[in-house]
């Protein structure tokens, strides 16, 4: 008995994220708009972070694709969108984009490297 629950605590705890990931909404056109207006000269069309700007960048920018950023939650990565990341050339973009243009383009980001809680 103490197993089974144990089990699917786990289980529970394994593959929530996962089903919670998928309750996205489609990718949007807005988004990839966004995307590639404001974002890709840093983090590339790729999202790899090695966008055609970043010449002059002291800190690189977060290469989504890496295990790093993948495991970040949609939460981690919404507010560094929305509020920036301290001492970084990502400053926030609460002032120029609305709460729903930031989800939008979380999603795009989350389609080119989707999220992985396992790294
Ligand atoms: C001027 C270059 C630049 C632009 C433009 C830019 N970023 Fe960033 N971004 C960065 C850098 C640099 C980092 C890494 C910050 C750090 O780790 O200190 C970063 C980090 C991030 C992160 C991860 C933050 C974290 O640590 O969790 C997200 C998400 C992100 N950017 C999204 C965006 C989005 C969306 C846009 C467009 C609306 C955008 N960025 C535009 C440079 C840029």
């Amino acid at each position: 008995m103490f197993l089974r629950l144990m089990i699917s605590a786990v289980v529970v705890v394994l593959i929530g994220p996962l089903v919670l990931a998928q309750t996205h909404t489609a990718v949007t056109k807005n988004g990839e708009k966004i995307f590639q207006q404001h974002c890709v000269g840093c983090h590339g069309a790729s999202g790899d972070g090695l966008g055609p700007d970043i010449k002059e960048l002291i800190v690189p920018p977060a290469n989504f694709r890496a295990p790093k950023y993948r495991t970040k939650t949609d939460m981690d990565l919404y507010l560094a969108i929305k509020q920036g990341v301290l001492f970084s050339p990502m400053h926030g973009w609460a002032d120029r984009l609305s709460d729903q243009e930031i989800r939008d383009v979380l999603i795009y980001i989350r389609s080119l490297a989707p999220f992985n809680p396992v790294g």
